[in-house]
């Protein structure tokens, strides 16, 4: 098999998804490949059912969302190596009793075993630095440290994109600048829904979300005009 290249795009082509007889998402042609993407939009608008098809959540109705040469329809397992998903609410995601075990699960389906599987769980708790939360049981953890477990479930796998559905909403001030911290220094790229405008005007790019469709992509500034104006519409 010919190895991946190291940080590949996300093309959607031609992307709609409908339920339940409605498009929910329509006609998107989107090529992600900024270092730093926002994606922002009113309640309901699409934004979840955008990023859950860049690691195959959701698949297209009709057209194609490609993460280099694969293909979501097809590929979604290797995909989801390349694009990890942080989901709003960590309760969705941390499947193990301990800490640790769950960092481990991912890899450890990779068949990483022994020193070389604790030294990756404990190479990602020092980077995020919660090594303090090893050990301790994964139901006694607060809010804000399961959403940086989560994480580090995520970050464990070396993805080279990672996906982020809102994942300041359940956090108080600190974490949710605590996270916004580690979101800009991660070297993969990062693809963040958020209502949390302040979080996004350093990104390259944002996109906004409006009944389905991309009706705003560029500059974060111009698209916070853009979304004020919905909003207030
Ligand atoms: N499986 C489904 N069945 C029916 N409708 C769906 C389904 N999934 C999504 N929708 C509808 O698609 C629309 C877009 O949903 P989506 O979750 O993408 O919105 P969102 O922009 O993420 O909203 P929010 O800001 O509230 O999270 C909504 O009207 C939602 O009810
Ligand atoms: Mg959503």
């Amino acid at each position: 098999m010919p190895p991946e290249p190291a940080n590949p795009g996300i093309r959607l082509t031609g992307v709609t998804v409908t339920r339940e007889g409605t498009d929910v998402l329509r006609d998107v042609d989107l090529t992600l490949d900024e270092h730093r993407i926002a994606v922002i939009g009113l309640n309901g608008s699409g934004k979840s059912t955008l990023v859950r098809l860049l690691n195959a959540l959701v698949l297209p109705t009709r057209g194609t969302v490609r993460v280099g040469e694969l293909t979501t329809a097809q590929d979604a397992k290797r995909i989801r190596r390349q694009v990890g998903f942080v989901f709003q609410n960590p309760e969705n995601q941390i499947v193990m009793p301990l800490v640790a075990e769950d960092i481990a699960f991912g890899v450890k389906n990779l068949g990483l075993r022994g020193t070389e599987l604790t030294d990756r769980v404990d190479a990602v708790l020092d980077r995020l630095g919660i090594t303090h939360l090893r050990d301790r049981e994964s139901y006694t953890l607060s809010g804000g440290e399961k959403q940086m477990v989560a994480l580090a479930s995520v970050l464990v796998m070396e993805p080279s994109t990672v996906v982020f559905d809102e994942p300041t909403t359940m956090l108080d001030r600190r974490n949710r600048r605590r996270l916004q911290r580690t979101i800009d220094h991660l070297d993969q790229r990062a693809i963040v829904v958020t209502h949390d405008l302040e979080m996004i005007s350093a990104y390259e790019r944002t996109l906004v979300v409006h009944e389905g469709r991309i009706a705003f992509d560029g500059e974060p500034a111009a698209a916070l005009d853009f979304y004020c104006r919905i909003s207030d519409s």
